[in-house]
């Protein structure tokens, strides 16, 4: 992520998408019109709703938005997720999926010091759909370990902890079981982390991983490993710190970005204002920093966390009665 403001005036591809990306798509672009930035929007349709009006659920239209903007800031979309959302991150090579677990207060995190970033390989491993085939005797799947991906995502985690003041990064990986692969990530890992001398360097195995999130998720400050175990792991994170409504997470390739919150349309309360929308906000918030708004991205941050710990004004899922307008009046008049 950069580290320095890197424009004046910024075009955000803005997504709402369907269901309740719509609804926290709203709330977030309305603090983030009180941070005193310049943002052109340019918003874009995709989804459900797209594919019923336009026969395609993303249009190159679409695609082309996000390609000329400087970030891209997604809401949900519906049964068409994948179509959607993977289909933007293979077009803009966006190689880093970035998942932060934070414990905010007031929530249903397990214990309330948890703060490290999870730092997943999103281009290739066991998730090539073509790299899948049928045999006689059932299925096969081919997990894809390249020098190149993996030095780019092990070189990007040392980087982000470098430039976020974060004095560790753990490699996970298997290297017990799939010694060729997964020993050639274990490898290139320490040979990276040759580069970062300042940062202390550790590697776990995933399965003793999935143990320590839950033992000791303090120690974690920055993890990197591959697509399937990283995919695994955030949701894991994203159980330790409780509620799908508080989990942003980012995109990055190195010509665009994409911000979305982990959660999807949720149907079963779209359309009634009941939508918490921090899970959005947070994303806005990596946005932020993403494009060197370090000071805007603290104030947003901030005026979040005090929202979570005054606990007045917050949804439902979290045990409130406000609607996702009012929490985003809230912090907007935090931040005034
Ligand atoms: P979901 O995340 O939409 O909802 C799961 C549960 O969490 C629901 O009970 C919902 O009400 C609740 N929830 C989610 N976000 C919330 C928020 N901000 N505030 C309060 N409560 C919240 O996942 P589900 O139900 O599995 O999928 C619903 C649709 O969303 C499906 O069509 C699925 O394909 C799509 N989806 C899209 C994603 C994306 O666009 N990136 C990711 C996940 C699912
Ligand atoms: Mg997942």
């Amino acid at each position: 992520m950069n580290t320095s403001k890197t424009k004046d005036k910024y075009k955000i591809a803005v997504i709402p998408g369907d269901g309740i990306g719509k609804e926290v798509m709203e709330a977030t672009i309305l603090v983030l019109d009180s941070l005193n930035i310049d943002f052109d929007y340019v918003y874009g349709e995709a989804g459900d709703e797209c594919l019923e009006k336009n026969g395609t659920a993303l249009p190159d239209e679409t695609i082309e938005i996000v390609r000329n903007a400087d970030a891209c800031l997604f809401g949900a979309a519906g049964e068409t997720a994948a179509d959607v959302i993977v289909r933007l991150r293979q077009e803009m090579k966006m190689f880093a999926n970035l998942r932060p677990v934070k414990s905010y207060p007031n929530t249903h995190a397990l214990s309330n010091d948890i703060d490290f970033m999870i730092v997943r390989e999103n281009t290739e491993g066991l998730y090539i759909a073509d790299k899948e085939e049928m045999t006689e005797e059932g299925a096969i799947a081919k997990r894809i370990i390249t020098r190149e991906a993996e030095e780019r995502i092990i070189d990007y985690a040392f980087k982000y902890a470098t430039e976020n003041n974060k004095s560790k990064v753990t490699g996970v990986h298997k290297a017990n079981v799939l010694k060729k692969s997964d020993g050639l990530f274990k490898e290139i890992f320490y040979e990276v982390g040759e580069r970062y001398p300042d940062i202390e360097k550790e590697d776990f195995y995933v399965d003793a991983t999935a143990m320590y999130l839950i033992t000791q998720p303090q120690n974690f400050e920055v993890i990197v490993t591959t697509n399937l175990f990283g995919d695994i792991l955030s949701d894991e994170g994203a159980g330790l710190v409780g509620g799908l409504g508080l989990i942003p997470s980012a995109n990055i390739g190195n010509d665009g970005a994409l911000f979305e919150p982990v959660h999807g349309s949720a149907p079963d309360i779209a359309g009634k204002g009941l939508a918490n929308p921090i899970a959005m906000m947070l994303s806005a918030v990596m946005m932020l920093r993403y494009l060197g708004e370090n000071e805007a991205a603290d104030k947003l941050d901030d005026a979040i966390l005090r929202v979570l710990t005054e606990a007045n004004v917050l949804t439902g899922d979290l045990g409130g009665s406000s609607t996702t307008m009012e929490v985003a009046n809230e912090i907007k008049r935090l931040m005034d």
